[in-house]
Formats: C-alpha cells, structure tokens, sequence
C-alpha cells in the first residue's frame, strides 16, 4: 500500500472542463495535485483555488528560472495565492535560490520550497552535450541537491533512481519529489530515468509525481486506486 499523501498527481490538462472533470473525479482520496505551466498558463489562479476546494494540496509547478530579484519576487507573489508546493530550477544556481528562500522563507504559511535538479527526461548523454557537465547524472543531481540544502530548500525534484544517494548525502529529512513514475505496462513517454511506484517508495522517495499514467487512462480513479494499492 502507497500512502496517498505521498503521490502529486500531475494535471496537465489545459481543456478546463476535462480538467475540472478529472479533478471531480479524482477528490476525495487526499492526493497532492501538480498545476503545472501548461494549465496555469491557461487558466491563471483560479485554477489553484478550485483544487483547494475540493481538498487538494497543491504543488505549483512553475520552475522558476531567472536573475535571483526576480525569481524571488516572483515566488512572492505566487506565495499570495495558497499552495503548498512550489519549485525553482536549481540551475539557476546559488544565489538565485538564497535569494529565494529570504524571500519567503519567514512567510507564516510557507509552501515546500523544492529546486528541479536534473529532469528526468534528461539522459546523461543529452546533459554532457546540451549542458556542457561532463560526468554523471547523480553527480549532477547531488551537486544541485547540496546547494539546495545549503540555501534552506526544503528539498529538490529528482528521478527515484538517485534517492537514495541524495539521502545519503543531506539526510533523510531533506525532501524527494520524484516523476518519472511509471506503474508496470504503462508507456514511459519522453520519461527516460524511471521506476514503478513501489520501487519509488521502497528508494526512499517523499513524493511521487505521476501524469499520464492516472490522466491518460480510461478509468483515471481506477488507475489512482491501483497505484495506492501497490499494483
Ligand atoms: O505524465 P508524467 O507522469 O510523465 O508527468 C510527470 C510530470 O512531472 C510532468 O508534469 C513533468 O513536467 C514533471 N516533471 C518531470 N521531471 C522533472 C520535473 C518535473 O517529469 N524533473
């Protein structure tokens, strides 16, 4: 069994009413859901305050990445509306997120402040060529982790696959949020570094991301159920 609390379902849905069905569908089972640019972009605020309503927690999942004043005043604004999550791309480097977390950091009600390490349609081969960080993926991972934790994140978004290594490294308490989740006989998509949900939680993750898998079935409740299930 997989708690509920521990999986973000990623909405990427940008039809309001097919998005506003599937959220229907999908309350009641106290999952996190994931608004990412593709449905915020779309649909702006409000769609956040309908997740809260029908009891969601929510991960706004913007990634934010630009000179260090303006990703810390944009997550000032974004800490205005009430979600529970929000991400920054470690890749925008130390500053930018120091500056991030003085930015909201002492907020009364402060979201999980999470960084995007590496994403995980990323393979090593694509980050030694397009990125120009020769050496492996965890190293990359582990190095954006610790600046990360040095900067007062809560945690970082990472493939399952380096979990363990990320925990070892900055402590169990330092946050895993982990998409590239594919249950066994769904389609991987452009996901290249991923695992099963219960290898996911038997890595050590926190938080497991999962899309398509749950959105794109034919019975997206049945696809969740099955997942808290373990199957
Ligand atoms: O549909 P799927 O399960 O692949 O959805 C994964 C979600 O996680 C997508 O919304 C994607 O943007 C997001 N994500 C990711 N890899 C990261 C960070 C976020 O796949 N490193």
């Amino acid at each position: 069994m997989i708690s509920a609390d521990k999986i973000i379902i990623a909405l990427d849905i940008s039809d309001s009413d097919k998005l506003g069905h599937m959220m229907k569908e999908l309350s009641g089972q106290k999952v996190w859901v994931k608004i990412g640019m593709e449905v915020f972009y779309s649909m702006g605020p409000d769609v956040v305050f309908m997740a809260k309503d029908l009891g969601f927690k929510v991960f706004l999942d913007l990634k934010l990445h630009d000179i260090p004043n303006t990703v810390a005043q944009g997550l000032k604004s974004l800490c205005r509306l009430p979600i529970d999550m929000v991400n920054v791309h470690a890749a925008g480097g130390r500053e930018m997120m120091e500056k991030s977390f003085e930015a909201i950091g002492n907020l009364p009600q402060r979201p999980l402040l999470i960084a995007v390490t590496q994403l995980t349609s990323t393979t090593e081969a694509q980050m030694h060529l397009d990125q120009n960080i020769q050496g492996t993926i965890e190293a990359s991972v582990l190095n954006y982790s610790k600046i990360a934790k040095d900067s007062h994140f809560d945690g970082v978004v990472s493939s399952p696959l380096e979990v363990a290594a990320i925990k070892k490294l900055l402590g169990k308490d330092f946050l895993t949020v982990t998409p590239g989740i594919r249950p066994i006989g769904k389609e991987a998509n452009d996901q290249k570094r991923i695992t099963t949900p219960l290898e996911a939680l038997a890595l050590g993750t926190d938080y497991m991301v999962i899309g398509r898998p749950i959105t794109q079935s034919a019975n997206p409740k049945q696809a969740l159920l099955d997942i808290l299930e373990g199957k």
